[in-house]
């Protein structure tokens, strides 16, 4: 088959509004509060609910007794198990479902056991806390070293492994450590990482007839309506999903939550609208992770900085169901090298289940292979920045050496380095009484490349004005305004005459859900594809008017001129063939990808820090991120995009762990205390984002990679680096706390 590689606008050259840094076009809404996030909406007869939760990390439910508690006051109706229609699949596996919505054999502490429907929220917690069960305790196993022993209980029937171990291989891993002139191996371990957006995950469910309406936390509006009306059997069309402004997802919010079900589950019986939001507590344990991950990885290089050979094994932990903590790719992808395995397993242990967190895998690979990269530099004697540019591919190894669109890696590293003045930095004097000074770098890529399907509608109104029409989220990152700014740029309206209507699958068009730093990418050629052809009319219409050929004719600020007579100018709102129409409408659809290449985005991120030996704590002092993700769409949500992502890098590396107890087997930092997001005291005030824009012209008509998850991905690589530049003391195990830091520094001085 013959595919059309060239997509149907050509590239943008220099950009009018595109490219700025220009706030959100819904900043009033979400400062001044008149923004209605789901968790706001509210009807008169509306009820609120509550779930109750097994506390026990392995535990069958022998009884279930709601007398009591139906009894109690506000109480609309309780659902267990045994509810007609609430016996549902749940958390699919190779073969077929492994649990149900109110399973009652419970496989972590948090699973649900029931759900109660109550006149207000505390009479909705009062009435769960009356529930009373009998469950028969069963041994558990909450950590990895434990889950694979011989004889451990066993999470699943058929064992503690999620799946057989993955293989992935190219070329000869012995011939390739034998031909290198030095190796590094180490073993390496992330902690358990939690999304903890600002808005926990909750709906809003209401019926009419055999209509459902749900008011969602989603990062995408399309997945959650078809995952919904599959578990209540419903046809698709009569489902509608609205999800509007998000206080952030970061892949938490991509799967259909239990909570939803249980809301429309509760609303259909009741007959009245039911709001289901989670505690912060049950984020932490119910509604996903970043799998904790064990990855041993040994890389081999000749003197002259060729790679020969990496060989990386990962056994990942999934939690209680089904899923995947795979981190290979990244390191079969990033460097050239023509010799690589990966060996990759999951494994079940008795608490809540990973799902997609930012750059699923990828910040968890960082975190091994470039401090391997860093300390194999050093064995050979080479730069680091100089053994990463020795080994840059132009092509894809994982996908048959599919070419890039564009590479913009080495500039990511040569341009940051000159940026974050590397070399002068590394000469610096280090020490000052018990603080020692280092830099570091790590380099990244992401590889998601998505299924680019998307629409997006555009109405240009008698009065200049204009509706932008959208099916994708705005998880907070700042969606609607990029879109509404290419809007602005290919129709030459100003910003603010234009308003966006999105996510809503019953007002909307389909666009994947917001996710895999696909949101733009997607979306953004759709848009601009509308956007072009409601142009292509205006200028038919003005022609008209202007008794000039349209190719003559230009649109800018709102007013349409003959690009050699500014002066005649004419509104929009003046066009008489506009008027007569009212409104000019367009469809602009998504193209395919380019065939044959693949575009995705590149990273290098340097960091500068400070360690105390005398007390452990490492401070990052300075930071600066290199990123090719195309074309800058905002400046100022770029900017966003990138701090966003080193402060939840920082998080990864340095301060974030789930921590579950051994004994009891439940989530002992389940809140925003004991559980350490970084604030803006543990972000560094220098902190840069260097932009390289490669001016790729292939991978779609806007030019833009993806940035939201790239953000992330080296931050604690960077990080260990220049912790290892500093003192000496390679942190192979994340989160760098001060106590492990003073474990290591103390450990090497008994060695030394
Ligand atoms: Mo992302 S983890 O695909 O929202």
């Amino acid at each position: 088959m013959a595919a059309d590689t060239s997509p149907s606008l050509p590239a943008w050259g220099e950009t009018r509004v595109v490219g700025q840094a220009l706030p959100r076009v819904d900043a009033y809404e979400r400062v001044s509060g008149s923004a209605v996030y789901a968790i706001d909406v509210a009807f008169s007869d509306m009820l609120h609910a509550a779930t109750l939760r097994c506390p026990y990390a392995n535990a069958k439910v022998r009884h279930i007794d709601t007398a009591a508690a139906e009894r109690m006051p506000g109480v609309k109706a309780i659902i267990t198990d045994r509810t007609p229609g609430a016996n549902i699949p749940w958390y699919p596996g190779r073969n077929g479902p492994t649990s149900r919505l109110f399973d009652p054999h419970c496989r972590y502490a948090g699973d649900e056991v029931a759900a109660v429907a109550a006149s207000t929220l505390d009479q909705a917690l009062d009435a769960v806390c009356a529930i009373k069960v009998e469950y028969d305790q069963l041994p558990f196993v909450v950590d990895l070293n434990d889950a694979l022993k011989d004889g451990a209980p066993a999470v699943q029937e058929g064992g503690n492994y999620a799946d057989p171990p993955r293989v992935m291989q190219r070329g000869d891993v012995a011939k390739g450590f034998a031909e290198a002139d030095a190796f590094v191996e180490e073993t390496f371990e992330t902690g358990c990482q939690i999304h903890s957006a600002g808005e926990t995950h909750g709906s809003v469910a209401r019926w009419e007839g055999d209509h459902l309406t749900v008011w969602d936390t989603t990062q995408g509006v399309f997945d959650s309506q078809r995952s919904l009306a599959a578990a209540l059997r419903l046809p698709i069309s009569s489902v509608r999903v609205t999800s509007h402004y998000m206080g952030g997802g970061f892949g938490g919010k991509l799967e259909l939550g239990k909570h939803t079900v249980i809301a429309a589950l509760l609303a259909r019986q009741t007959g009245r609208p039911v709001k289901l939001f989670l505690s912060r507590e049950e984020t932490f344990y119910a509604v996903g992770n970043r799998p904790a991950d064990r990855i041993k990885l040994k890389i081999g290089a000749k003197r002259d900085g060729t790679l020969t050979a990496i060989d990386i094994t990962n056994r990942g932990i999934v939690g209680a169901y089904p899923g995947s903590a795979g981190v290979a790719y990244q390191a079969m992808d990033l460097y050239l090298c023509p010799n690589a395995r990966a060996e990759e397993a999951s494994v079940y242990i008795n608490a809540g289940k990973q799902c997609a967190m930012r750059a699923p895998g990828f910040p968890q690979c960082s975190w091994a292979l470039e401090q391997v990269m860093d300390a194999l530099a050093e064995k050979i004697g080479m730069d680091p920045i100089e053994f990463r540019l020795k080994n840059i591919p132009e092509v894809s190894q994982i996908r048959g050496n599919m070419p890039f669109t564009s590479t913009g890696l080495k500039q990511c590293l040569s341009q940051g380095s000159e940026a974050f003045d590397w070399k002068r930095s590394r000469e610096k004097p280090r020490v000052e009484g018990p603080i020692r000074r280092g830099i570091g770098v790590a380099a990244g890529m992401w590889g998601y490349e998505g299924h680019p399907v998307a629409a997006a509608v555009v109405r240009l109104f008698a009065d200049g004005s204009a509706n932008l029409n959208i099916g994708a989220t705005d998880l907070g990152t700042g969606t609607k305004t990029i879109m509404a700014m290419v809007v602005a740029e290919e129709l030459g309206i100003p910003l603010d005459k234009i308003e966006v209507e999105w996510a809503d699958t019953a007002t909307t068009q389909y666009s994947p859900a917001s996710g895999g730093s696909q949101t733009v990418l997607v979306n953004a050629p759709a848009v601009r594809s509308a956007a072009a052809e409601v142009r292509r009319q205006i200028l038919m219409i003005a022609s008209e008017q202007f008794k000039l050929p349209a190719g003559d004719l230009v649109i800018r600020d709102g007013k349409v001129f003959p690009a050699a007579e500014p002066e005649k100018a004419v509104a929009l709102s003046e066009l008489r063939g506009l008027n007569e129409r009212r409104v000019i409408m367009a469809v602009g659809n998504r193209d395919p990808h380019p065939a044959g290449k693949i575009a995705l985005p590149f990273i290098a991120q340097f960091a500068e820090v400070e360690v105390n030996t005398l007390t452990g704590e490492v401070k990052v002092v300075r930071f600066l991120a290199a990123h090719d993700s195309g074309r800058v769409m905002n400046r100022l949500t770029y900017e966003n995009q990138v701090f966003g992502g080193v402060a939840m890098g920082i998080g990864f590396g340095m301060t974030e762990q789930r921590r579950i107890d051994r004994k009891s087997g439940k989530v002992l930092n389940a809140n925003l205390l004991d559980y350490k997001v970084p604030t803006a005291m543990d972000v560094p005030v220098d902190i840069r984002c260097l932009p390289i824009d490669p001016h790729d012209t292939e991978c779609n008509s806007v030019g833009s990679k993806g940035l939201g998850e790239p953000a992330t991905i080296p931050t604690a690589a960077a990080i260990a680096n220049a912790v290892y530049n500093a003192t000496g003391v390679r942190v192979t195990r994340a989160p760098i706390t001060p106590d492990e830091m003073l474990r290591l520094i103390a450990a090497r001085g008994r060695r030394a």
